[in-house]
């Protein structure tokens, strides 16, 4: 049997399209540009991205769990450098009229040519702060701006004293937490990779200054071990340091845990060390002291932070590409069969077992149902009895389900079903007793 990877993104777009995980955003009006909406599958399987990165962090007895708004005083983004230093050089094609990103264009760094139309008739880079901005209260004036927020990271850090305060957690200790993030993205693309509205799970993990070295290390291997868990290939994984020049304004030393997504090696997570950068500049600013006081040592310090930083949209890209694989063997003509699988693992699979009465009759879809009732007190689960059996199989592979329910004529004699693995295609034969314990211990 061949097995071939995805090869570009289009097949995975149109596989969210037409199985319900990824549509484009206002789909009927033309759809807006960059922004994206999870659909009814995709929904579920994001909801499990967000758990098993939630889970990692906050199960750990020294990392709490906050949720922050998205707007904030204006002034945390002038603490933060957001204001005078978040921003991407423009440039604008004076022919086509293409605005596009200097630092990351070809054609641009190597002769200033437009990447569109190739003319050299090219307006100075310019600054764009990528901020969205919008006003607060209904009068529009400078003393109502307010920010969209382009990391959800300085919530965390101007609640350092609150979690740190009722949690009673001593350095080192981290806050974790998953909510949007917007950037003005001037080249957003790539279908989820980079947009302008996204989802952001991110840690800072506050430390004793001269420790800070050692767990930017740590946080590496841990994170790589998530990744390992969750089945990824390691060999589409690697860890690529930021030289000098690439380093963020609020960073000591940063890695990307990288992917290899179809359109090539990408960040898919940032792991920084973002010294005592933000606490210092909050604390600047807020004329408030975000000192912590380290009572067995009797000293005070301003802690340094390891952020780890990545993005519910691409991971969930990194998740779908990933798993994807066509299955092909052919007949003895030479006629293909191909098989596409979603080998998700089976927490991030959106759907966890689908059942299917083998006949459309009632002694067989009335027992199914059952099963589909009970299973959907823990799990989500689909009932389908449209078309013939090996097509309903297909169906469930394409979309990642690891197992298949089959309530057959015998059902109802031994009491047993057939459960289909979806990588294997193994079946057993399972007593309707044992189905639940059987289904739970797959799924871990
Ligand atoms: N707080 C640090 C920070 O925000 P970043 O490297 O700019 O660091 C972290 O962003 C992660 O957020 C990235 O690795 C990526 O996964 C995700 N991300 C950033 N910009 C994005 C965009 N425009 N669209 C989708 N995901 C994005």
């Amino acid at each position: 049997m061949e097995i071939r990877r995805l090869k570009d993104l289009a097949t995975l777009v149109s596989l969210s399209k037409r199985r319900g995980f990824v549509f484009q955003s206002s789909e009927i009006y033309g759809g807006l540009g960059s922004c994206w909406d999870y659909g009814p599958l995709g929904s579920l399987m994001k909801l499990n991205v967000k758990k098993a990165w939630w889970t990692a962090m906050t199960r750990r007895k020294d990392i709490c769990g906050i949720d922050a708004a998205i707007l904030m005083h204006p002034t945390v983004w002038k603490a933060s450098g957001h204001v005078d230093g978040f921003s991407d050089p423009l440039v604008d094609c004076k022919e086509c009229k293409t605005r596009f990103r200097a630092d990351n264009t070809e054609s641009y760094l190597k002769d200033k040519k437009c990447p569109n139309c190739g003319s050299k008739n090219l307006s100075e880079p310019r600054q764009f702060n990528l901020m969205f901005k919008t006003h607060m209260g209904p009068v529009e004036d400078t003393g109502s701006v307010v920010y969209l927020r382009p990391e959800t990271a300085q919530g965390h850090f101007v609640n350092f004293m609150n979690c740190q305060t009722t949690t009673r957690y001593k350095i080192p200790f981290g806050i974790a937490a998953i909510g949007k993030s917007f950037r003005n993205e001037i080249t957003p693309g790539n279908f989820i990779f980079r947009t302008r509205e996204f989802e952001q799970m991110e840690m800072q993990f506050f430390v004793k200054p001269g420790s800070d070295e050692s767990y930017f290390d740590q946080w590496k291997e841990i994170r790589q071990q998530f990744y390992v868990k969750y089945g990824f290939n390691v060999e589409n994984l690697r860890m690529e340091p930021h030289g000098p020049t690439e380093l963020a304004h609020y960073a000591k030393a940063a890695v990307d845990v990288q992917y290899k997504f179809p359109m090539g090696w990408s960040e898919l997570e940032g792991i920084h060390n973002r010294s005592d950068f933000d606490l210092t500049q909050h604390a600047k600013f807020s004329g408030k002291t975000l000192e912590y006081f380290d009572e067995a040592n009797k000293e005070k310090f301003v802690p340094y932070v390891i952020e780890t930083a990545v993005g519910c949209d691409r991971l969930f890209l990194a998740f779908m590409c990933d798993a994807y694989r066509e299955e092909v063997t052919k007949d003895d003509k030479g006629v293909e069969d191909v098989r596409v699988v979603l080998g998700l693992h089976p927490q991030i699979a959106p759907i966890k077992a689908a059942i299917l009465p083998l006949s459309k009759k009632e002694e067989l879809t009335s027992v199914a149902e059952k099963i589909r009732e009970e299973l959907a007190q823990e799990w989500d689960v689909q009932y389908d009895e449209a078309g013939s059996i090996g097509k309903r199989y297909r169906r469930q592979d394409e979309i990642g389900t690891p197992f298949c329910i089959t309530v057959d004529f015998e059902t109802a004699n031994d009491q047993s079903v057939t459960v289909r693995h979806r990588d294997s295609m193994k079946q057993d034969r399972v007593a309707l007793s044992q189905l639940e314990s059987y289904i739970r211990n797959g799924l871990k």
